[in-house]
């Protein structure tokens, strides 16, 4: 059995997806996970890209322990120097420098000849080796490259000392058989490979990134960067559920096998979907709700005859068969913060303060608390990180003979102000007078609101991304009352966008 590294990037080009800007404490917790979950590299982020970006990889390199730690630089020393200065107090830190190497980049982003841009990467990697030991090169748009071309800078590369190099498909342009030749093609090709990780990185464009990065596995790559749930940069990135499971559940075919902890893909797949508020499809191969769900008679007969007749994977196997442990209004603070632990979370003494009141509440209304209304009730006390802007209460009215109203009373920037306004409901009258209030040009791009259990008394989620000067933020909130869910989860995404 050959090992597969799998480096998560979730936090870099997970993050890239339109809307799905995580705070610093949502990227350490989903690394914190990463890490239980045990995937060989952790790419944290873009440091350059900002201060915030930048904060964010210097915690997880520092907090986080077990994998390798990465983070993105562009071919230019500032960037190099931007990764270094974040990443190494890392126990193993690795600076990943990315330049295209297709013609089209060449000609339309660089402006410069292939030899240049070879030398500029061959100048990277040797600046950022005498900072780190190790040092994975990219060579972006690789699918769309000439092939002498991409053996050549692969080669250069490797010299100057890349450890690791990696081949992306940067705009899912791959064919599996076509994709797999040229990794195969590179084995061959270039002379001194084994002196590197052969790594390929796919996008979902034409929805075959999972397809390509396993059929890149069959031809001898020994790295596959995937991200939870297939977030990414527009249509995502492999799946790295997907790909793991198919590796474990087809050894007898691939020959391959990764370290990865299979019963943390559940729990690690809900708590990317919670932070990033990207829902994950019902039907979605491994993680989605109906993954093991057998409807038709004949199935739900078979299963029951013998579960290998329908089932391939088993749930036990993915964490999905979790029995939920119910708290209830006498669980203790103690039974809280365990129960938060064991569904991934690193709980801090104030967040427990905040939350137990909320908890004891909810346990009020509902009697019965679970999982999944922990997760809903942590994703809105982390987007209510630094707020600038607080929920102190409100009042909504609607009904058929009534237009609807709303009186929201907030603290802006420690400033208690209230306004009342109508609208086409009370969710819109109540989003209504914060505009007032906050006098800013907030566009609502989107608003869903689900019920995180399936109970009468369910805790509704609501889920807000806002627009403000160009920047978009996803936050959440949660509360048996729908308007208090919206109203936290508005607060909560404008707390992200205001400077
Ligand atoms: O898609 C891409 O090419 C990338 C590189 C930075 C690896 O994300
Ligand atoms: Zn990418």
């Amino acid at each position: 059995m050959r090992k597969i590294h799998i480096l998560d990037t979730t936090l870099r080009d997970g993050e890239q997806s339109p809307g799905a800007s995580l705070t610093t404490h949502e990227k350490l917790e989903i690394a914190h996970q990463l890490a239980r979950l045990n995937v060989d590299v952790i790419e944290a982020g873009f440091p350059c890209s900002s201060p915030g970006d930048f904060e964010a990889v210097r915690l997880v390199a520092k907090e986080v322990k077990g994998p390798t730690i990465t983070a993105l630089a562009r071919a230019v020393k500032a960037d190099i120097d931007a990764v270094w200065e974040a990443i190494r107090v890392a126990e193993k830190p690795r600076i990943h420098v990315v330049l295209g190497s297709s013609d089209i980049h060449l000609a339309h982003k660089f402006r410069r000849s292939r030899e240049e841009v070879l030398q500029i990467g061959v100048e990277a990697v040797k600046y950022a080796k005498s900072l780190c030991p190790e040092v994975q090169y990219s060579t972006e748009d690789a699918s769309r490259s000439d092939r002498r071309y991409l053996f050549q800078v692969i080669e250069a590369v490797i010299d100057a000392g890349a450890t690791v190099v990696n081949i992306p498909d940067t705009v899912g342009w791959a064919v599996p058989a076509q994709w797999g030749r040229l990794i195969a093609d590179i084995r061959k090709n270039v002379p001194n490979i084994d002196r590197a990780i052969l790594s390929v990185h796919c996008h979902n464009d034409l929805g075959m990134a999972v397809a390509n990065s396993l059929a890149a596995v069959k031809a001898g790559a020994q790295q596959v960067e995937c991200t939870v749930n297939g977030i990414g940069e527009r249509a995502g990135n492999a799946s790295l559920e997907e790909i793991v499971m198919a590796l474990k559940v087809r050894r007898d075919y691939f020959r391959a096998e990764t370290d990865i902890v299979t019963r943390e893909l559940t729990r690690t797949s809900k708590m990317v979907s919670r932070l990033t508020g990207l829902l994950v499809a019902r039907n979605k191969a491994v993680v989605g709700a109906n993954a093991f769900a057998h409807s038709s008679g004949i199935h739900q007969d078979g299963v029951l005859k013998h579960r290998k007749n329908y089932e391939i994977i088993q749930p036990e196997e993915v964490g999905a068969d979790e029995t939920q442990i119910v708290l209830t209004a006498r669980s203790g603070r103690h039974a809280l913060k365990h129960r938060l632990e064991t569904l991934g979370f690193v709980v801090t003494q104030q967040e427990l303060e905040n939350i137990h009141p909320r908890f004891l509440a909810l346990a009020d209304a509902k009697k019965e608390v679970y999982d999944d209304d922990l997760y809903a009730l942590m994703a809105d006390e982390r987007g209510s990180d630094h707020q600038k802007v607080k929920l102190l209460s409100f009042h909504a009215s609607t009904g058929s003979d009534e237009a609807p109203r709303a009186k929201v009373r907030l603290s802006i920037r420690g400033q208690e102000m209230e306004r009342e306004a109508s609208g086409d409901g009370p969710v819109d009258a109540a989003f209504r007078a914060i505009d007032e209030m906050t006098r800013e040009q907030v566009v609502l791009k989107e608003y869903r609101m689900q019920a995180a259990t399936a109970e009468k008394a369910a805790l509704g989620q609501a889920t807000v991304v806002l627009e403000l000067n160009g920047r978009t933020a996803t936050s959440q909130g949660a509360s048996t009352d729908i308007v208090e869910a919206s109203l936290r989860a508005y607060v909560n995404a404008l707390n992200r966008l205001l400077p």
